[in-house]
């Protein structure tokens, strides 16, 4: 298939790309390059010997997708640019609803005008809010804490609307959980600009001596070492999931929210000490009050998108962070 990927340079659109490039798919990518490199694909390349073809363009450029669907043939599209940083949104909502919101309705508009019907939405577990509880299901009641969270509904809904209107359409919501870990040539990984926020690119940065400590948000949680827990997914396990879901697109209509997670739960503390044990290295870390929209336990019932893609994770934790560490080791600095 020709595949058109939004944001490809980015930490789980580039996974995408080589996945979907091993897989024999002709892949085309547009990225602005606003939180990524296009050394990226450089590195893509060296990894499969194959290029995807790049159009350094913004999304919200309505003339340059014009232009892209014009001169591609795209059987599908997988949909991963947008802004994502949860701290940022809340400080910046009108950039964060202007850029994800908008982004999305022109490459709608380019899809409907070329007759192009078939989506894979990167969404997020960040859609069950605070009110669920754990393991989450696909029909659970959404909700959301911030601006990032928001424009990931809202776009589910945006969708969803498309397939109500005309029935033609097919829009598969992947909702992720927490993406760790790197490709394992150790060529392409996750890079944050500034400090990270989330939680293994923090612990990285303490690995390789560039922040001193980790601070641990909270031991006084219903969990059983009292830190926050997670469904952390190796992030080529995630990409896996893409090829399959773009399987599914081909072959069904309509709109269906599948999660991609472990199904599996790991603490802080679980993942500070395999990551000291892929890196060899102690990681010191810093009890400090609870973050703020933080909920205890977060994992998936992953047995969607075993029934509907024949797919789940086979990496575990150690994999993640052997290999998250072995990126971080040969680029320190990230790309
Ligand atoms: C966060 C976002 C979520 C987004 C996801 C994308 C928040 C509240 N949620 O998920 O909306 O979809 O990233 O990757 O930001 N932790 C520490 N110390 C740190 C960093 C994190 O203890 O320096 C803890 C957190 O409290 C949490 C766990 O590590 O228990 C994971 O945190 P993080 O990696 O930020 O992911 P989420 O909060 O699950």
């Amino acid at each position: 298939m020709n595949v058109f990927v939004t944001g490809g340079a980015g930490f789980i659109g580039s996974h995408t790309v080589v996945e979907l490039l091993q897989a024999g798919h002709e892949v085309i990518v547009i990225d602005n390059f606003s939180n990524s490199k296009p050394e990226v694909l450089d590195r893509v390349r060296q990894i499969t010997g194959k290029s995807a073809k790049l159009y350094e363009a913004d999304l919200c450029d309505a003339d340059a997708v014009e232009k892209i669907f014009s001169e591609n043939k795209i059987d599908a599209v997988i949909h991963f640019a947008g802004l994502k940083a949860v701290g940022e949104s809340v400080q910046k909502p009108l950039e964060y609803y202007h850029n994800n919101l908008l982004s999305t309705l022109v490459l709608c508009e380019a899809m409907r005008a070329h007759g192009c019907k078939k989506i894979v939405f990167s969404s997020s577990a960040t859609v069950y809010g605070m009110h669920n509880t754990a393991p989450f299901t696909e029909d659970m009641p959404l909700s959301t804490t911030n601006p990032y969270g928001s424009t990931k509904l809202y776009i589910e809904g945006i969708l969803s609307d498309l397939t109500v209107a005309d029935p033609d359409w097919s829009v598969c919501l992947l909702r992720y959980f927490n993406p760790i870990g790197a490709h394992e040539s150790g060529l392409i990984g996750e890079s944050p600009n500034g400090i990270p926020n989330n939680l293994l690119p923090y612990v990285a940065q303490v690995a390789v001596g560039k922040l001193p400590h980790l601070n641990v948000f909270g031991d006084d949680y219903d969990t059983h070492d009292g830190t926050g827990v997670r469904d952390y997914i190796h992030v080529v396990d995630l990409a896996l999931g893409h090829l399959n879901a773009i399987e599914y697109v081909a072959d069904h209509k309509g709109v269906m929210p599948i999660n991609l997670g472990t199904g599996k739960g790991s603490s802080v503390l679980d993942v500070v000490h395999a990551f000291e044990a892929a890196c060899g290295k102690e990681i010191p870390y810093q009890i400090k009050p609870r973050r703020a929209g933080d909920i205890a336990t977060c994992y998936a019932d992953s047995s969607r998108a075993k029934e509907l893609l024949g797919w789940e994770a086979k990496r575990d934790l150690a994999d993640m962070c052997r290999d998250g560490w072995n990126f971080i080791r040969n680029n320190p600095n990230g790309l």
